[in-house]
């Protein structure tokens, strides 16, 4: 785990690591209070779902991920999260904003909404999307479920939000990750089309990087982008691919 310096605005613009993208090996609530209050534009995040060290969905069983067992009571869950969600808030400008995946859960034959602890933090509300990704979950018990959600969150209500690509409230897209070496990993695309939608966010933030898609996508939209992962398998991933993205040849 990398110790985590205070990272305020002068020392990220003056730092190489400002300008290229980096995700360090950390717990996001350390990473998090190493953060100066109103520095991040843009949080595009999908946290663990708390789904049990093992989950099934249709006849695959998945094992949740590399070093985190993502299995604990609902209640310290949520609370996490709530504290979580409640740091990045500190850390962003008045106005910014934060996309917030995440989907509803059935636990012992009930279901969990993630309303249950958005509607405690400190966010304000701007909007529920409905992502369609087609999972294979096709128990008899219930309808199948095949939506996850993006939820909205702002840091006040005035915004930069710029409807660029003319998007409904349900994106479709596939679920991308399941062959990969990182069996969450939410489709580029659609992070690419969530910071579309915030020309002028400069700074993009992930506490949970994962195998670096916000990153990639940031990258792609010419943005900055700071991020941690939990994992230091998957953070070797992420600055991998983001290494590769960077040196990629660009078209134009
Ligand atoms: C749903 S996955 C994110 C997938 C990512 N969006 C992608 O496309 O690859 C959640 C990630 O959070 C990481 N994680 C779990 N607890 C964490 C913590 N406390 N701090 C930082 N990362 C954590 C897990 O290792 C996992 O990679």
């Amino acid at each position: 785990m990398q110790k985590v310096e205070n990272l305020d605005e002068t020392t990220l613009l003056q730092s190489t690591c400002y300008r290229l993208p980096f995700i360090v090996n950390s717990d996001c609530l350390s990473f998090l209070n190493s953060l100066q209050n109103d520095l991040i534009d843009l949080t595009v995040t999908s946290p663990p779902y708390n789904l049990g060290a093992k989950h099934h969905t249709g006849n695959n069983v998945f094992e949740a991920y590399d070093e985190y067992i993502d299995d604990m009571p609902e209640v310290e869950y949520q609370e996490q999260q709530i504290k979580v969600l409640n740091e990045i808030y500190r850390a962003t400008k008045q106005g910014g904003s934060l996309m917030y995946n995440h989907k509803n859960r059935i636990k012992n034959g009930k279901q969990i909404t993630p309303y249950e602890w958005l509607l405690k933090t400190d966010w304000t509300l701007k909007q529920e999307v409905v992502w369609f990704n087609g999972s294979q979950n096709f128990d008899k018990c219930r309808f199948y479920p095949m939506t996850e959600r993006i939820y909205w969150l702002s840091k006040g209500t005035d915004t930069n939000f710029v409807n660029a690509i003319n998007q409904h409230d349900l994106i479709k897209d596939s679920a991308e990750g399941t062959d990969k070496e990182h069996k969450r990993a939410f489709p580029v695309k659609l992070a690419q089309r969530l910071i579309m939608c915030f020309p002028d966010a400069e700074l993009i933030f992930d506490p949970y990087m994962g195998s670096g898609t916000t990153a990639i996508a940031a990258i792609k939209e010419k943005r900055k982008v700071i991020g941690c992962e939990l994992s230091e398998k998957y953070t070797k991933i992420s600055n991998d691919r983001i290494k590769n993205e960077l040196s990629a040849p660009t078209l134009f």
